[in-house]
Protein backbone atom coordinates (compact mmCIF):
# COMPACT_ATOMS: atom_id res chain seq x y z
CA UNK A 1 0.00 0.00 0.00
CA UNK A 2 0.78 3.63 -0.77
CA UNK A 3 1.42 6.05 2.09
CA UNK A 4 -0.25 8.98 1.76
CA UNK A 5 1.30 11.74 3.40
CA UNK A 6 -0.28 12.78 6.49
CA UNK A 7 -1.54 16.00 7.65
CA UNK A 8 -1.62 15.64 11.83
CA UNK A 9 -2.57 19.46 12.70
CA UNK A 10 -5.26 18.87 14.96
CA UNK A 11 -7.25 22.11 14.75
CA UNK A 12 -8.92 23.31 18.09
CA UNK A 13 -12.01 22.46 16.79
CA UNK A 14 -11.33 18.87 15.95
CA UNK A 15 -9.54 18.46 19.17
CA UNK A 16 -12.97 19.78 20.83
CA UNK A 17 -14.48 17.04 19.23
CA UNK A 18 -12.08 14.56 20.18
CA UNK A 19 -12.22 15.51 23.95
CA UNK A 20 -16.30 15.00 23.88
CA UNK A 21 -16.03 12.17 22.17
CA UNK A 22 -13.47 10.58 24.72
CA UNK A 23 -15.24 11.62 27.58
CA UNK A 24 -18.40 10.69 26.46
CA UNK A 25 -17.03 7.03 25.42
CA UNK A 26 -14.86 6.99 28.88
CA UNK A 27 -15.58 9.52 31.33
CA UNK A 28 -11.52 10.66 30.81
CA UNK A 29 -11.63 14.55 30.51
CA UNK A 30 -8.02 15.34 27.98
CA UNK A 31 -7.02 19.09 29.70
CA UNK A 32 -6.15 21.81 26.86
CA UNK A 33 -2.19 21.14 27.38
CA UNK A 34 -2.64 17.26 26.69
CA UNK A 35 -3.27 18.12 23.02
CA UNK A 36 -0.02 17.41 21.76
CA UNK A 37 0.19 14.31 24.00
CA UNK A 38 -2.94 13.17 21.74
CA UNK A 39 -1.45 14.07 18.81
CA UNK A 40 1.08 11.90 19.26
CA UNK A 41 -0.93 8.52 20.50
CA UNK A 42 -3.34 9.35 17.49
CA UNK A 43 0.01 9.72 14.68
CA UNK A 44 0.06 5.36 14.57
CA UNK A 45 -3.74 5.25 14.33
CA UNK A 46 -3.97 7.69 11.42
CA UNK A 47 -0.94 5.50 9.71
CA UNK A 48 -3.25 2.31 11.07
CA UNK A 49 -5.86 2.99 9.32
CA UNK A 50 -4.64 4.83 6.03
CA UNK A 51 -6.48 8.20 7.06
CA UNK A 52 -4.30 11.52 6.40
CA UNK A 53 -6.03 13.91 8.49
CA UNK A 54 -7.89 13.88 11.80
CA UNK A 55 -11.29 15.02 10.33
CA UNK A 56 -11.32 11.80 8.16
CA UNK A 57 -10.55 10.13 11.58
CA UNK A 58 -12.86 11.35 13.33
CA UNK A 59 -15.33 10.50 10.25
CA UNK A 60 -13.82 7.04 10.43
CA UNK A 61 -14.30 7.04 14.39
CA UNK A 62 -17.72 7.89 14.39
CA UNK A 63 -18.39 5.07 12.12
CA UNK A 64 -16.33 1.98 13.38
CA UNK A 65 -16.31 0.07 16.70
CA UNK A 66 -13.57 -1.68 15.71
CA UNK A 67 -11.98 1.67 15.75
CA UNK A 68 -13.48 2.48 18.77
CA UNK A 69 -11.67 -0.09 20.23
CA UNK A 70 -8.68 0.71 19.28
CA UNK A 71 -8.91 4.87 20.04
CA UNK A 72 -9.79 3.62 23.94
CA UNK A 73 -5.89 1.74 24.20
CA UNK A 74 -5.01 4.66 22.67
CA UNK A 75 -6.62 7.45 24.95
CA UNK A 76 -5.86 5.31 27.94
CA UNK A 77 -2.33 5.79 30.10
CA UNK A 78 -1.94 2.10 31.65
CA UNK A 79 0.94 2.84 33.69
CA UNK A 80 0.90 0.50 36.80
CA UNK A 81 3.53 -2.13 39.21
CA UNK A 82 3.54 -5.45 40.97
CA UNK A 83 3.37 -3.71 44.75
CA UNK A 84 2.74 -0.14 43.95
CA UNK A 85 2.70 1.38 46.85
CA UNK A 86 3.55 -0.32 49.41
CA UNK A 87 1.34 1.18 52.54
CA UNK A 88 -2.19 0.58 51.24
CA UNK A 89 -0.68 -3.87 50.23
CA UNK A 90 0.58 -3.23 54.69
CA UNK A 91 -2.85 -1.70 55.70
CA UNK A 92 -4.78 -5.09 53.90
CA UNK A 93 -2.51 -7.67 55.54
CA UNK A 94 -1.97 -6.12 58.78
CA UNK A 95 -5.76 -4.20 59.41
CA UNK A 96 -7.94 -5.50 57.31
CA UNK A 97 -7.65 -9.26 56.39
CA UNK A 98 -6.91 -10.15 59.91
CA UNK A 99 -9.91 -8.37 61.12
CA UNK A 100 -11.76 -9.80 58.30
CA UNK A 101 -10.50 -13.57 58.89
CA UNK A 102 -11.58 -12.63 62.67
CA UNK A 103 -14.76 -11.96 62.00
CA UNK A 104 -15.13 -16.08 60.81
CA UNK A 105 -16.74 -15.03 57.48
CA UNK A 106 -17.46 -18.50 55.96
CA UNK A 107 -17.33 -17.30 51.93
CA UNK A 108 -14.50 -16.47 49.88
CA UNK A 109 -13.34 -12.55 50.46
CA UNK A 110 -14.25 -10.45 47.35
CA UNK A 111 -11.85 -8.36 45.71
CA UNK A 112 -12.31 -5.89 42.65
CA UNK A 113 -10.31 -3.65 40.78
CA UNK A 114 -12.09 -1.65 38.77
CA UNK A 115 -8.90 0.13 36.22
CA UNK A 116 -6.95 -3.09 36.41
CA UNK A 117 -4.72 -1.91 33.76
CA UNK A 118 -1.96 -4.58 32.58
CA UNK A 119 -3.21 -6.98 35.92
CA UNK A 120 0.10 -6.22 38.10
CA UNK A 121 -2.47 -4.57 41.09
CA UNK A 122 -4.64 -7.47 40.89
CA UNK A 123 -1.98 -10.16 40.96
CA UNK A 124 -0.40 -8.41 44.15
CA UNK A 125 -3.72 -8.87 45.84
CA UNK A 126 -3.64 -12.32 44.83
CA UNK A 127 0.22 -12.78 46.32
CA UNK A 128 -1.15 -11.04 49.63
CA UNK A 129 -4.36 -13.12 50.26
CA UNK A 130 -2.58 -16.15 49.25
CA UNK A 131 -0.25 -15.53 51.84
CA UNK A 132 -3.29 -16.17 54.60
CA UNK A 133 -4.75 -18.73 52.85
CA UNK A 134 -1.86 -20.53 53.20
CA UNK A 135 -1.53 -19.68 57.10
CA UNK A 136 -5.31 -19.91 57.61
CA UNK A 137 -7.71 -22.82 57.18
CA UNK A 138 -10.90 -21.77 55.61
CA UNK A 139 -9.66 -18.21 54.48
CA UNK A 140 -10.53 -18.49 50.43
CA UNK A 141 -10.84 -15.13 48.16
CA UNK A 142 -11.83 -14.30 44.69
CA UNK A 143 -10.43 -11.27 42.60
CA UNK A 144 -11.90 -9.30 39.46
CA UNK A 145 -9.93 -7.04 37.43
CA UNK A 146 -11.88 -5.18 34.95
CA UNK A 147 -10.54 -2.50 32.82
CA UNK A 148 -11.97 -0.33 29.68
CA UNK A 149 -9.17 -1.39 27.49
CA UNK A 150 -9.49 -4.06 25.64
CA UNK A 151 -5.51 -4.50 25.19
CA UNK A 152 -4.68 -4.74 28.91
CA UNK A 153 -7.68 -6.85 29.79
CA UNK A 154 -5.49 -9.38 27.31
CA UNK A 155 -2.29 -8.85 28.94
CA UNK A 156 -3.62 -9.11 32.27
CA UNK A 157 -5.40 -11.87 31.41
CA UNK A 158 -2.58 -13.77 29.80
CA UNK A 159 0.01 -12.62 32.64
CA UNK A 160 3.29 -13.19 31.51
CA UNK A 161 5.54 -10.13 32.92
CA UNK A 162 9.60 -9.94 31.94
CA UNK A 163 12.10 -6.95 31.87
CA UNK A 164 12.08 -4.04 33.98
CA UNK A 165 8.29 -4.49 35.66
CA UNK A 166 9.92 -7.68 37.04
CA UNK A 167 13.07 -6.34 38.29
CA UNK A 168 11.34 -3.36 39.93
CA UNK A 169 8.86 -6.07 41.42
CA UNK A 170 11.95 -8.04 43.04
CA UNK A 171 13.29 -5.33 44.42
CA UNK A 172 9.98 -4.17 45.67
CA UNK A 173 8.75 -7.50 47.13
CA UNK A 174 11.93 -10.41 46.70
CA UNK A 175 9.91 -12.13 49.23
CA UNK A 176 6.79 -12.40 47.58
CA UNK A 177 8.19 -12.65 44.28
CA UNK A 178 10.31 -15.73 45.52
CA UNK A 179 7.31 -17.60 46.93
CA UNK A 180 4.87 -16.91 44.29
CA UNK A 181 6.22 -16.18 41.09
CA UNK A 182 7.16 -18.65 38.02
CA UNK A 183 9.13 -18.99 35.09
CA UNK A 184 12.33 -17.64 34.13
CA UNK A 185 13.64 -14.09 32.47
CA UNK A 186 13.57 -15.29 28.84
CA UNK A 187 10.50 -16.70 28.64
CA UNK A 188 8.84 -14.55 31.37
CA UNK A 189 7.09 -14.79 34.70
CA UNK A 190 3.60 -15.55 35.92
CA UNK A 191 2.06 -15.56 39.30
CA UNK A 192 1.44 -19.68 40.15
CA UNK A 193 -1.61 -21.66 39.81
CA UNK A 194 -3.02 -21.52 42.83
CA UNK A 195 -3.29 -17.56 42.97
CA UNK A 196 -3.92 -17.63 39.38
CA UNK A 197 -7.54 -19.75 39.38
CA UNK A 198 -8.97 -17.31 41.89
CA UNK A 199 -8.87 -14.36 39.53
CA UNK A 200 -10.40 -13.59 36.47
CA UNK A 201 -10.16 -10.40 34.30
CA UNK A 202 -13.18 -8.77 31.79
CA UNK A 203 -13.42 -5.75 30.26
CA UNK A 204 -15.59 -2.97 31.91
CA UNK A 205 -16.41 0.99 32.28
CA UNK A 206 -16.53 2.01 35.69
CA UNK A 207 -19.23 4.53 34.86
CA UNK A 208 -21.79 1.31 34.02
CA UNK A 209 -23.40 -0.66 36.59
CA UNK A 210 -20.86 -3.74 37.46
CA UNK A 211 -23.20 -6.61 37.44
CA UNK A 212 -22.09 -9.24 40.03
CA UNK A 213 -23.80 -12.09 41.59
CA UNK A 214 -22.32 -10.58 45.07
CA UNK A 215 -21.04 -7.51 46.43
CA UNK A 216 -17.24 -6.82 47.42
CA UNK A 217 -15.64 -6.57 50.44
CA UNK A 218 -12.58 -4.79 48.90
CA UNK A 219 -12.73 -2.32 45.71
CA UNK A 220 -9.55 -0.70 44.15
CA UNK A 221 -9.61 2.43 41.91
CA UNK A 222 -6.53 3.75 41.88
CA UNK A 223 -5.04 5.75 39.46
CA UNK A 224 -8.21 6.15 37.21
CA UNK A 225 -9.51 9.41 39.14
CA UNK A 226 -7.43 11.63 38.04
CA UNK A 227 -8.18 11.40 34.52
CA UNK A 228 -11.91 12.42 35.56
CA UNK A 229 -13.21 16.13 36.35
CA UNK A 230 -14.37 15.99 40.01
CA UNK A 231 -18.37 15.46 39.11
CA UNK A 232 -17.31 12.51 37.25
CA UNK A 233 -15.17 10.92 39.90
CA UNK A 234 -18.27 11.37 42.14
CA UNK A 235 -20.24 9.50 39.32
CA UNK A 236 -17.81 6.45 39.36
CA UNK A 237 -17.40 6.30 43.68
CA UNK A 238 -21.05 5.97 43.56
CA UNK A 239 -21.09 3.52 40.74
CA UNK A 240 -18.50 1.59 42.80
CA UNK A 241 -20.64 1.84 45.78
CA UNK A 242 -23.72 -0.16 44.24
CA UNK A 243 -21.12 -3.15 44.13
CA UNK A 244 -19.15 -2.49 47.41
CA UNK A 245 -20.22 -4.00 50.61
CA UNK A 246 -21.56 -1.47 53.52
CA UNK A 247 -18.48 -3.05 55.57
CA UNK A 248 -16.47 -2.75 52.65
CA UNK A 249 -12.73 -1.34 51.88
CA UNK A 250 -11.91 1.56 49.26
CA UNK A 251 -8.56 1.72 48.00
CA UNK A 252 -7.45 4.53 45.80
CA UNK A 253 -4.21 6.00 44.06
CA UNK A 254 -1.67 7.56 45.85
CA UNK A 255 -2.16 11.39 44.07
CA UNK A 256 -5.93 10.76 44.62
CA UNK A 257 -8.25 12.11 47.44
CA UNK A 258 -11.89 12.39 48.06
CA UNK A 259 -12.10 15.21 50.06
CA UNK A 260 -13.34 17.61 47.84
CA UNK A 261 -15.48 15.15 46.64
CA UNK A 262 -19.21 14.72 47.77
CA UNK A 263 -19.14 11.13 48.31
CA UNK A 264 -20.56 8.69 51.35
CA UNK A 265 -16.80 7.55 52.06
CA UNK A 266 -14.92 8.35 54.62
CA UNK A 267 -10.57 8.62 55.09
CA UNK A 268 -9.49 5.79 57.44
CA UNK A 269 -6.08 5.73 56.72
CA UNK A 270 -3.69 7.58 53.89
CA UNK A 271 -5.77 6.35 50.51
CA UNK A 272 -7.99 4.13 52.40
CA UNK A 273 -12.10 5.10 52.47
CA UNK A 274 -15.02 3.24 54.35
CA UNK A 275 -18.83 3.75 54.09
CA UNK A 276 -19.47 6.52 56.53
CA UNK A 277 -22.38 4.54 58.13
CA UNK A 278 -19.79 1.68 58.92
CA UNK A 279 -18.67 2.99 62.22
CA UNK A 280 -21.98 3.39 63.26
CA UNK A 281 -23.32 -0.04 62.24
CA UNK A 282 -19.74 -1.68 64.34
CA UNK A 283 -21.58 0.25 67.42
CA UNK A 284 -25.07 -0.86 67.23
C1 LIG B 1 -2.79 4.41 35.31
S1 LIG B 1 -3.71 2.94 35.10
C2 LIG B 1 -3.91 2.43 36.79
C3 LIG B 1 -3.67 0.95 36.98
C4 LIG B 1 -3.72 0.46 38.42
N1 LIG B 1 -5.01 0.70 39.02
C5 LIG B 1 -2.64 1.09 39.26
O1 LIG B 1 -2.93 1.98 40.05
O2 LIG B 1 -1.47 0.70 39.13
C6 LIG B 1 -5.32 3.60 34.69
C7 LIG B 1 -6.23 2.59 34.02
O3 LIG B 1 -7.56 3.10 34.03
C8 LIG B 1 -8.21 2.61 32.88
N2 LIG B 1 -9.43 3.42 32.65
C9 LIG B 1 -9.55 4.68 32.19
N3 LIG B 1 -10.84 5.03 32.13
C10 LIG B 1 -11.57 3.98 32.57
C11 LIG B 1 -12.96 3.74 32.75
N4 LIG B 1 -13.88 4.67 32.45
N5 LIG B 1 -13.34 2.53 33.21
C12 LIG B 1 -12.43 1.57 33.52
N6 LIG B 1 -11.10 1.75 33.36
C13 LIG B 1 -10.67 2.94 32.90
C14 LIG B 1 -7.16 2.74 31.80
O4 LIG B 1 -7.43 1.93 30.68
C15 LIG B 1 -5.88 2.33 32.57
O5 LIG B 1 -5.57 0.98 32.35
Amino acid sequence: MIERPMDDNLSEAYFAELVKFTHDLTGITILPNRKSMLVSRLRSRLRATNTTNFNDYLRLLKSDSGETEHYVNAVTTNKTLFYRTPRIWSYLKDEFVPAWIKAGHNRPMEVWSGASSTGEEIYTAGMVLEEFRKKHPGFDYRIVGTDISDRVVDIADKGIYSGRIVDMFKTSSPDLFAKYMVGNDADGYSVNSDIRSRIKFQRHNVFKPFQTRSKYDVSLLRNVLIYFTHEDQESAIANVERSLRPDGLLIIGESETLSPLQTNYVCVAPLIYRHRDYKVEQAA
